[in-house]
């Protein structure tokens, strides 16, 4: 039975997701209704929200409370809201954006702790979001490969992602969404197992968008192992699926989960508004 007083949590699947009800994100939100949010995050990795008919300025100031906003250089703004990402895509455009198992900002020495999005136009059918709990992805593990990843970094890049070789670069419909191929250079490397800043709790931190070899190895050395992990991660029983409305929310946690945009609904509209909140170095 839930233990929520000032919201309702109903849970998306066993392992990841859960959906609050009993909130209006853009009303005022009392301290316990808050603390039991921040808990239901917590839990569940990544939360929903529907009918969130939020302005921008009611989405920036949710944002805010989670953290500084950490500014997404790679994808084009809203207009007149630098600080929110716009994830669209055309009728006409056939590549979407995440498009496959990621987390957001990986690549970033210090990734963002979370997404908050914001569905503004949707098709009527298709364009759903998976997400996949990376808590439970590592505790699947065996006690022996636990052990070897523990040992392990693994280097994350945007280069070939957003930069001026990228693959949104030379998607034909992609480019004109996204800005700063330059910026989009280096390498950083995170814990393969980190531990959650929040939750202390241990999770899976490589994923298939961002992620590209080991420390210390070769891509090809690296290669088995990481196709290993993300079949493994991707398990059906991590995940949850959410099917959008407009005015709904995902805010999920990219140190706990993967998402995946499902690109399903070609000769449609897909509007979403996203803010990432800032993050620390993992450990
Ligand atoms: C993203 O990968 O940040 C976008 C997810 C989505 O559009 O569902």
């Amino acid at each position: 039975m839930s233990d929520y007083e000032t919201i309702e949590v109903r849970p998306m699947s066993e392992r990841c997701g859960a959906e609050v009800l009993g909130i209006d994100l853009g009303g005022r939100i009392g301290n316990r209704q808050w603390d039991e949010v921040r808990r239901a995050f917590a839990e569940h990795g990544v939360i929903f929200f529907r009918e969130q008919r939020l302005t921008p300025e009611q989405h920036l100031d949710f944002a805010r409370r989670w953290g500084p906003i950490d500014v997404n250089r790679f994808f084009q703004a809203v207009p007149g809201y630098p600080e929110i990402a716009e994830v669209r895509k055309e009728p006409e455009q056939k590549t979407n954006i995440g498009g496959g198992w990621h987390t957001d900002h990986s690549y970033d020495a210090a990734p963002a702790m979370g997404s908050i999005l914001l569905a503004r136009e949707v098709p009527e059918h298709g364009g759903d979001t998976l997400f996949s709990s990376m808590y439970a992805a590592w505790d699947a593990l065996s006690e022996g490969l636990k052990e070897t990843l523990l040992a392990l970094r693994a280097v994350h890049s945007a280069a070939h992602v957003f930069g001026e070789k990228g693959g949104y670069k030379q998607a034909a419909a992609g480019g004109p969404q996204f800005k700063n191929a330059a910026l989009a250079v280096g390498e950083v490397s995170h814990p393969v197992g980190i531990v959650h800043p929040e939750s202390g709790r241990r999770a899976l931190y490589v994923n298939p968008a961002f992620t590209l070899r080991f420390e210390g190895w070769t891509a090809a050395e690296s290669k088995p192992l990481l196709d290993f992990l993300y079949a493994h991660a991707a398990r059906p029983e991590f995940t949850c699926r959410f099917r959008w409305r407009e005015g709904s929310i995902a805010f999920w946690d990219n140190r706990a989960t993967w998402h995946y945009a499902l690109n399903d609904y070609h000769g449609d509209r897909r509007v979403m508004h996203r803010i990432t909140v800032a993050g620390s170095m993992l450990g």
